[in-house]
Formats: C-alpha cells, sequence, structure tokens
C-alpha cells in the first residue's frame, strides 16, 4: 500500500525536536517558525507537559463519554480562569474541524435556521460543514457545497445587513486574524456592529480561535481585542501542544440537550491533561506576554526591510508580505537556512506561527536569514 497522495512534502524528515529546534534524521538542526501550523504552543519536548502525559497514561489513557471524567470539570474551571471568558459551557472534541462542525450545528439547533454568512478568504477546515464556510472552491465538494453559505467581504456591514434580513441565517463565523487566508482582520467598529446586528436577527456569533487562541496572538483569544462575547468559540491547535484535541466554549443561553452533541475521542483523560499542561506552562513561563512582546519586537525589525511590502497580523501571528511569490523563498528558508516558516492562500506571504517560547534571540536569527536570501530577490522576481 502507498500512501494517499494528497500532500506536497518538503524533503526533511523530522526525528527529534526540542524547545524552538527540530532535528532531522541527519541531525541537521532547523529552527521551528511554525509551530506545525500553529499547533506548537509551549514548545516541542516540554518537560512538564511530557510528565503530566506519561503520569496520566499510567492511570487511564482513555475511556468513553459514558462515564464521570473530573478533569473535563477542571479543565472547565481552568479554562475560565485562563480565558476570563465566564459565561460559558465546554464541549470537548479533537480537531478543529470538529469543533467548527459542533458549533454551526449547535447554532442551528439552537434558532432552527440553517444558512451560514462567512468571510472572502476564511479557512475553517476540510469536512462537511466546516470546508463549505471556507473560501477556496478547490476544496469543497458537490457533497459539501449542498450547505447554504454566502460569503461576504469584511467590513461592509451594509452587506452583511442585507443578508441578515433574509430573516434565514443561523450563524456568522469568523476568524479575528484569518490564517489560511493570508492574516487580515476585521476592523473593530464592524465586528461590535455585527454582534449587534446578530442580537437583533437572532443569529450566532461564531469566533473562530483554533489558529489564533491560546495567546497566540497576545490575548488568550484573538477576538479579545474587539470587547465582544461571541456565542461559540472554537478552540484547537495550541491548546494540545501536539496532542489532538479541539472543542467549543458556548455561551449559557444557548442550552444542552442530551445527545444534541457526542464524540467517541472527545474529551479523554489524556487530551484533558494535555489541555490542562499547556494552560499550566503558558501561565508559568507567561507565553501570552511573550507572544505580545516578541512579535512588536519581530514587527519593528521587519519595518526596517526594505523588500517587504506590508507586515500583517499580530502576536506571534505574523504574515510577512511580499511583491513576487515566496514558494522559493521559504524553499531556501527551509534548505539553506534550516528556518521552518509557513504559507498561506496569498502566494507573496511568508506565515510566522512559531512555538510562544520564541525569545528576540532567535528573530535575530531568521532576519538574517531572511535578508541574506533576499539578496537572491532578482531571482525570485524573474
Ligand atoms: C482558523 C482555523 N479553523 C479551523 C481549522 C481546522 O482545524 P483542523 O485542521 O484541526 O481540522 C484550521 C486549520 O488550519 C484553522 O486554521
Amino acid at each position: 500500500m502507498n500512501l494517499f497522495d494528497v500532500y506536497p512534502l518538503y524533503n526533511v524528515t523530522p526525528t527529534k525536536a526540542n524547545g524552538m529546534y527540530i532535528y532531522d534524521d541527519k541531525n541537521e538542526k532547523f529552527l521551528d517558525l511554525y509551530g506545525g501550523h500553529a499547533v506548537i504552543s509551549i514548545g516541542h519536548g516540554n518537560p512538564y507537559y511530557i510528565k503530566k502525559l506519561t503520569e496520566q497514561m499510567k492511570k487511564i489513557s482513555f475511556y468513553s463519554n459514558a462515564i464521570q471524567n473530573p478533569l473535563q470539570k477542571e479543565l472547565a474551571k481552568k479554562l475560565t480562569q485562563y480565558s476570563k471568558c465566564e459565561d460559558y459551557n465546554l464541549f470537548m472534541c479533537s480537531s478543529g474541524a470538529e469543533a467548527i462542525e459542533n458549533a454551526l450545528k449547535l447554532a442551528s439547533f439552537y434558532n432552527k435556521k440553517s444558512r451560514v454568512i462567512a468571510f472572502k478568504n476564511s479557512f475553517h477546515g476540510r469536512t462537511s460543514a466546516a470546508v463549505a464556510v471556507t473560501d477556496n472552491p478547490k476544496i469543497i465538494s458537490p457533497l459539501n457545497a449542498q450547505q447554504k453559505v454566502s460569503f461576504i467581504k469584511f467590513n461592509n456591514i451594509y452587506e452583511l445587513e442585507f443578508e441578515l434580513k433574509k430573516g434565514d441565517v443561523s450563524s456568522i463565523i469568523f476568524e479575528s486574524i484569518q490564517g489560511v487566508g493570508g492574516l487580515d482582520q476585521p476592523e473593530e467598529k464592524f465586528i461590535k456592529e455585527m454582534c449587534l446586528l446578530s442580537k437583533k436577527y437572532n443569529v450566532c456569533v461564531i469566533a473562530d480561535e483554533v489558529q489564533s487562541g491560546f495567546g497566540r496572538s497576545g490575548d488568550f483569544f484573538a477576538f479579545q481585542k474587539f470587547n465582544i462575547k461571541p456565542d461559540i468559540i472554537t478552540i484547537a491547535k495550541g491548546m494540545g501542544n501536539g496532542f489532538p484535541v479541539g472543542g467549543i466554549l458556548v455561551n449559557h443561553k444557548i442550552k444542552a440537550e442530551y445527545g444534541m452533541l457526542g464524540t467517541t475521542y472527545g474529551g479523554n483523560h489524556l487530551a484533558c491533561v494535555a489541555t490542562l499542561a499547556v494552560l499550566n506552562e503558558l501561565k508559568e513561563n507567561k507565553l501570552q506576554e511573550n507572544a505580545l512582546k516578541i512579535g512588536e519586537y519581530f514587527k519593528s525589525k521587519l519595518e526596517k526591510i526594505k523588500e517587504i511590502i506590508k507586515i500583517k497580523g499580530r502576536g506571534l501571528m505574523l504574515g510577512i508580505e511580499f511583491d513576487f511569490n515566496v514558494s522559493e523563498l521559504r524553499k531556501n528558508l527551509i534548505y539553506k537556512q534550516k528556518i521552518f516558516t509557513g504559507g498561506s492562500s496569498n502566494k507573496n506571504l511568508i506565515r510566522i506561527l512559531p512555538p510562544l517560547i520564541i525569545n528576540k534571540n532567535q528573530v535575530d536569527v531568521f532576519l538574517k536569514s531572511l535578508i541574506i536570501e533576499l539578496k537572491n530577490e532578482k531571482l525570485y522576481n524573474s
């Protein structure tokens, strides 16, 4: 059997990792500015995380959601403390897309409507409704296209109200900092007005924090910059530092009923312990504060590089835009400079999603390497 060939792969085979670094099968050391797609939050091989997971594995790793699991309750309590999101309940699942599916489904159960408003350049996952609310026709199959979705532009409140007035909209889903789409952010005024309109038209607002959550933006959740209270918040990625875990925070106004949502793996003992360990390390090592501080430092240094036409995002979720396709530049950063970076649907943009433990020296190493590689800029433009 061969692998179903859906991923274009870089020719690197990581065999171990520690902190900000990944080592390949030839023991070459790579600086990780990608975090395996924003997943590694507290760093590779964090000793506390390993200790807690190992201890839990020796006790019990998994049982179904048909039994009491006090770890889920402990996690819900700690999440309230750390995120300061009061008036929410927690439902756990195992990935970002699953969190999105549950959020959209719950909104539809709540207001008995079915159309979704999503935004241009959005990315919310690959499964049924999640991919339907993703603005990329190439990854939407005819099966997924059956969902009723309207894509509108950020910051156009008239277009939004025009759609809401039709009366069939169940939810509005948005990213406070677009990830895969290229790091664009909506204006605060628009998001605030969107929330007011959602109440007027009985529509649920879903904040997708799968990529931007758990401290990455410098706030616990990126939407908190707008001072709003979404009806549902989706979480995953950095939540587990590599352990597959996701979830939704559901506002108290949406009431649970038995059987409404469910999962075999979601909220298992290991998933809870992984997330609790992440929260502990975020706090102990002040990683959210570090994301803010290093993000500002990073931006201030990038501003001095003349080849860069735009710097987007905030905290440790940054986009560096050029006036040429960056795929060769990113290859050179990996193979010559030994630095992992991310891409996006904007082909001219490098995405920076490092573990939140990154320090100024590591930023400087990247900047030095970038400047060396940009000397070949003519090569990229040709
Ligand atoms: C904002 C956002 N939402 C949802 C998802 C889907 O998450 P997963 O890949 O865990 O299904 C992603 C993944 O990149 C994402 O960036």
